[in-house]
C-alpha cells in the first residue's frame, strides 16, 4: 500500500498541463465497441480506470496496440460478450457503459453490478428505462445486469433527471438502432459532447449534444478508420484552480477549456481570487485570505459536484461561514471528517455542510474516502502547516495522472511512500 506524504504551507506556483478527461475516456473506450473497424484514440489519461477499461474491452475481443502512454489503436471488428469480464466490470461504475455499447452491437449485454466511489445510492433506473424504450429487456439479478434485444428501434425518451450516465448510455444504445431516438432533459456535461463528437467522427449521426435535447439518427454501421483526441479534463483543471487558491499560489493551467469552468471561475472571483483565461490556458492566483461563499452543486453548467470537496477546502480556510448544498450525491461530505482532523470546523448533515472558516489547517494523517475526496485532501495537505499523510490513495490514482509529479512541479513537497 502506498501513501502520499506532504509537507505543506508553500504556495503552489508555476504551470501544469491537464490530461485527457477521465469521464470522457471511460465512455469513449466502450463507445469504440460500436465500431466495426479500427480507430485511434489519443490524449487518454494514464490512470488506473483507463487501464482497467482497456483490459475489459480486450477481454471482449478488441485488439489493442499502445502507441504511447496516451494513444491506442483499437481494432473492434470481433467483439463478443463473455462472462469472463463480469468480475472486472464490478470494479468501477463506468462499466455500465458496456450495456449501451454491447446492446447496440449485439443481442446481449451483461455487466456485474457497477461499483465505483461510494457517494451514496447510485441507481441506474434511468439507463434501464432508456434501453427498454428502445426495445430491450433488462434483467437485474444475481449481482449482474443483463440486457437483451431482438432489434432496437428509436424512440422518444424523457429523463426525469439530467443523468450523465443515462444520457451517454442511451446515446450508445441508439447509435445503431433503427430510426431516430430523442433524449429530452439530457445532461450537458462536456464529456457528453465529447462522446458524441467521437461517435460522429466514427460515422454516427448525433445532433444536439451539449443541449437539453439530443437526437440520434440510427446509422447502419460505424466504420471508424479515424483518429480522435479526448477532451481536456474539466475536473482536473478545476482541481488545480482550487489548489492555487487554497495555497495562495499562482498556477497557469495549460491544455484546458476555460468555458467548462465558468461556474468555478465565477465563485473564485466572488471570494476574492483572480482568474484570467487566454486561449487554452487559465491562470489562477490569490494573495489574500478568501471570503465566504455559498455553493450549490448542480448538473452542468452549474457548479460540478466533482469539485465540491476541493472547493470545500478553500471554504474551510476562507473568512466567514460558508454553506455548501450538495444536490447530486447524498454521501459526498465524508471528506469533511478528514478536514476536521486537520483543524477545519465543518458540520455536515445530510446534503448540506456549514464551513466556519479557520485561519490555518494543520497536517494530520487522513484517509481518502473516494476519488475527489482524495483530491481535496491533497490540496488541504499542500495548504496546511506541517506534514499530512494521505492513505487510500488508490482512489486518487483512479482519476488523476501522475498527480504527485504535477504537484511537485508546482513546488509542493510531496512524496509517494510505500508503507
Ligand atoms: C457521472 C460522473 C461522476 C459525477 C456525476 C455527476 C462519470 C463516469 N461519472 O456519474 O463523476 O459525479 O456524473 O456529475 O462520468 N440517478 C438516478 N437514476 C439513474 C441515474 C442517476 O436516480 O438511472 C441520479 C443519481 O443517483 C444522482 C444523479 O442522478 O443523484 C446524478 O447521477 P449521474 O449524472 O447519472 O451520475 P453518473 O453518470 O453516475
Amino acid at each position: 500500500m502506498e501513501k502520499l506524504v506532504i509537507k505543506g504551507g508553500t504556495p503552489l506556483k508555476g504551470s501544469v498541463t491537464v490530461s485527457g478527461a477521465k469521464n470522457a475516456a471511460v465512455a469513449i473506450l466502450p463507445a469504440a465497441l460500436l465500431i466495426d473497424g479500427v480507430c485511434t484514440i489519443d490524449n487518454l489519461p494514464n490512470i488506473s480506470d483507463v487501464k482497467l477499461y482497456v483490459k475489459i474491452i480486450e477481454s471482449l475481443g478488441a485488439k489493442i496496440e499502445w502507441k504511447n502512454e496516451h494513444e491506442i489503436v483499437l481494432d473492434t471488428r470481433h467483439i463478443e460478450c463473455t462472462d469472463e469480464t463480469l468480475d472486472l466490470t464490478r470494479k468501477f461504475r463506468a462499466s455500465y457503459y458496456l450495456l449501451g455499447s454491447l446492446l447496440g452491437r449485439s443481442k446481449v449485454a451483461k455487466v456485474g453490478s457497477p461499483g465505483g466511489c461510494n457517494l451514496g445510492s447510485r441507481p441506474i433506473d434511468l439507463h434501464i428505462k432508456g434501453f427498454e424504450a428502445l426495445g430491450a429487456t433488462v434483467d437485474v439479478s444475481n449481482g449482474n445486469i443483463t440486457a437483451t434485444r431482438d432489434k432496437l428501434v428509436g424512440n422518444s425518451i424523457y429523463l426525469d433527471f439530467a443523468s450523465v450516465g443515462a444520457t451517454i448510455n442511451i446515446m450508445l444504445a441508439s447509435v445503431l438502432a433503427e430510426g431516430t431516438t430523442t433524449i429530452d432533459n439530457a445532461a450537458k456535461e462536456p464529456h457528453i459532447v465529447d462522446v458524441a463528437n467521437f461517435l460522429n467522427t466514427m460515422g454516427a449521426d448525433i445532433r444536439g449534444a451539449g443541449t437539453d435535447i439530443i437526437k440520434i439518427h440510427g446509422v447502419e454501421k460505424l466504420t471508424g478508420n479515424k483518429s480522435y483526441s479526448v477532451v481536456p479534463d474539466q475536473i482536473e483543471t478545476g482541481t488545480f484552480m482550487l489548489a492555487a487558491v487554497a495555497t495562495k499560489g499562482d498556477i497557469t493551467i495549460k491544455n484546458c477549456i476555460s468555458k467548462h469552468l465558468e461556474s468555478v471561475t465565477a465563485k473564485l472571483l466572488e471570494i476574492g481570487a483572480n482568474v484570467e483565461s487566454s486561449g487554452d490556458e487559465i491562470r489562477v492566483w490569490c494573495d489574500k485570505r478568501t471570503s465566504k461563499a455559498n455553493i450549490k452543486t448542480l448538473p452542468y453548467p452549474g457548479f460540478p459536484t466533482d469539485l465540491q470537496p476541493q472547493m470545500g477546502v478553500v471554504l474551510a480556510i476562507s473568512d466567514g461561514t460558508s454553506i455548501i448544498n450538495e444536490s447530486i450525491w447524498e454521501s459526498r461530505f465524508q471528506y469533511t471528517n478528514e478536514l476536521n482532523k486537520m483543524g477545519a470546523k465543518i458540520t455536515a448533515q445530510g446534503k448540506s455542510a456549514v464551513f466556519e472558516g479557520v485561519e490555518t489547517l494543520y497536517g494530520a494523517p487522513v484517509y481518502s474516502t473516494d476519488l475527489r475526496a482524495g483530491a481535496a485532501l491533497l490540496i488541504a495537505g499542500c495548504a496546511a502547516q506541517g506534514t499530512t499523510e494521505i492513505y487510500n490513495i488508490e482512489h486518487i490514482d483512479r482519476g488523476y495522472e501522475k498527480i504527485e509529479e504535477k504537484f511537485r512541479q508546482l513546488g509542493s513537497n510531496i512524496q509517494r511512500v510505500e508503507e
